[in-house]
């Protein structure tokens, strides 16, 4: 039997409505949320990225401020932008879109983003944050995958769910995720041996890696809910994820698709991430 799709867009669309409703309480009481995002050089993804987070936030009537600076702006001058966006009480979430140029360490510069400021959750007290259980804000991507199983109401309690990635921003995020929500969580990376000895055990599999076919129907347990977050191009150049979708489908319970999958969820989640920032902040 095929599996049912999540469909990503349709939840973000969702989201995005919460997300209309909560600005409007805000502006009610006079506050406009705000998000500063901060792009530095010429990266030719980047500029969509930010293209996208910008129309994201003034569809859904955010304020968007983009700040571009040339890949040779040194990284002092980039430290005392971001320090002035702290200290703007108009300003409730700063992004630092990624890759920083080489010259520049993104670590450092990530780390002087305020916490209370932080809608990446990139930064290190986020991430502590998440370890612990404490209020902080969450990695979007991430994020929009657990929103994506909260959405067909699974529950995760007991589950056996096993992350493919330990990226920062993905597979360690979502582990801990899964992990407070009583799942049963295994990390699987590069070196990992065997990944399909893992994978067949699992009810939940979020493939978070970067490359084509990493889970193919041979290695999933007929059922279990399948989280794609790759991004990759097939031999066609079409966009397609880090599942063999086609024979996964075959198998899986649910299954999300790429496109139309988990990135709108992404999109969407630094919206809610920039709300939250700004009720914190005026609350
Ligand atoms: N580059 C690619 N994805 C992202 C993201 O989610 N946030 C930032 N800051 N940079 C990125």
């Amino acid at each position: 039997m095929a599996a049912q799709i999540i469909d990503g867009n349709a939840l973000a669309k969702q989201v995005r409505a919460e997300v209309v409703g909560r600005v409007e309480a805000l502006k009610a009481r006079g506050v406009q949320p705000h998000l500063a995002i901060v792009l530095v050089g010429e990266d030719p993804a980047s500029q969509v990225y930010v293209k996208h987070k910008v129309n994201d936030s003034e569809q859904t009537g955010l304020k968007a401020t983009l700040e571009r600076y040339p890949a040779t702006l040194a990284e002092a001058q980039l430290l005392e932008r971001i320090h002035a966006l702290n200290a703007d009480p108009t300003v409730h979430g700063i992004l630092v879109q990624l890759p920083l140029p080489k010259h520049m360490d993104s670590h450092k510069v990530i780390e002087a983003i305020s916490p209370a400021k932080d809608v990446d959750g990139f930064h290190v007290s986020s991430a502590g944050a998440l370890m612990v259980g404490q209020p902080g804000f969450w990695p979007c991507t991430p994020h929009g995958c657990l929103k994506m199983l909260e959405s067909i109401g699974y529950d995760l309690k007991g589950r056996n769910a096993v992350v493919i990635g330990r990226s920062n921003i993905v597979g360690k995020p979502m582990a801990m995720m899964l992990l407070a929500k009583d799942a049963t969580v295994t990390i699987c990376h590069s070196r990992t041996k065997d990944l399909a000895s893992f994978t067949r055990n699992a009810d939940v599999v979020v493939a978070a890696v970067g490359k084509r076919n990493v889970l193919t129907a041979d290695m999933v347990k007929p059922g279990a809910v399948v989280i794609d977050v790759g991004m990759n191009r097939n031999d066609e150049g079409k966009l397609c994820g880090d599942v063999d979708f086609a024979g996964v489908s075959q198998v899986a319970g649910w299954i999300t698709p790429v496109p139309g999958g988990v990135g709108p969820m992404t999109r969407a989640m630094l919206l809610v991430n920039t709300i939250d920032a700004a009720e914190r902040a005026t609350r």
